[in-house]
């Protein structure tokens, strides 16, 4: 049985399927963010900020950072999401994580009140990526950072060996993004879009991993595509036919352990709040 649709919901939808791809992507992501959360000096007893947080697989992670003297508020624009998180911050014993509805765009926090926050694979679905900074930086204690990870080159993916589809399918899934009001390069807008805002972009790293056929990171692009395909179809941005090319090539790049995935480069920019 399909879950219903939410009104607003982001592109990639918030079904269970997305729920559970969410969590899975996050177990093959989390060292890269834990790396940038030590590098920004996140900490026992602070109190952090998951922008567009999702089913809160990271705020979880944040709750269990700071401890029980800290807080973490996650915000997220689906019900459906932060009321996974709420049930399942409860069910493990997570008191310190608060949770909240709402467009990251027009977030209302009292003025600097966090000691951090973090932001990963959500500017590039939102139409202005510029007020959800100036609102983290409105909210944050000056001194503090702001952790981004999000993409600054979607058609930059690769796959070897590759066929026409790829790129087809490709650009499908970039012009998706764009036609809902996304930016999948918003990467290269973010450090100038910090400093308006008064932070200091303090480290700006690339993220970009290759997987092979026998790895788990294989089956983050397999994961994302078996949801997505049908999405696409359903926009008119690539034909059945299309699809099931992109099945056939990419079934026999699994079949063969010379294969490759590059995967979306991505930004990770750890940004200090400067003293006003
Ligand atoms: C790819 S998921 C990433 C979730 C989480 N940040 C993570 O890294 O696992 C994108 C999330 O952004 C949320 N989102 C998109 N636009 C939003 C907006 N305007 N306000 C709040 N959340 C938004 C979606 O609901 C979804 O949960």
């Amino acid at each position: 049985m399909t879950t219903p649709r939410e009104t607003n919901e982001y592109v990639l939808g918030t079904q269970d399927a997305e729920l559970l791809r969410l969590g899975f992507q996050h177990r093959l992501w989390s060292r890269q963010a834990a790396e940038a959360w030590e590098a920004a000096k996140f900490c026992p007893g602070q109190h952090l900020l998951d922008v567009g947080c999702g089913p809160g697989y990271a705020t979880t992670e944040l709750a269990q950072l700071v401890g029980a003297q800290g807080r973490v508020l996650g915000v997220d624009t689906s019900e459906r999401f932060i009321n996974h998180l709420r049930t399942r911050a409860e069910a493990i014993g997570l008191p310190q994580v608060e949770a909240q509805v709402g467009d990251v765009q027009t977030m209302n926090l009292p003025e600097a009140s966090f000691d951090g926050a973090f932001v990963r694979w959500v500017l590039c679905f939102v139409s202005q990526p510029d007020k959800v900074i100036k609102a983290v930086a409105r909210a944050l204690k000056p001194g503090s950072a702001f952790v981004l990870q999000d993409y600054y080159y979607y058609r930059g993916v690769s796959i070897c060996p590759t066929k026409p589809v790829v790129r087809k399918v490709v650009e499908a899934v970039d012009q998706s993004w764009r036609v809902r009001g996304g930016d999948p390069d918003v990467g290269k807008r973010l450090p100038k879009l910090l400093k308006q805002a008064g932070f200091d972009v303090w480290r700006v790293e690339p993220l970009v991993r290759a997987a092979r056929p026998d790895t788990a990171l294989w089956q983050w692009p397999t994961t994302f595509f078996v949801n997505y395909l049908p999405v696409l179809i359903d926009m008119g941005l690539i034909t059945k036919m299309d699809a099931d090319a992109w099945n056939e090539h990419w079934a026999d790049c699994t079949a063969d352990p010379a294969s490759a995935f590059l995967t979306p480069p991505m930004l990770s920019i750890i940004a200090v709040r400067r003293d006003t």
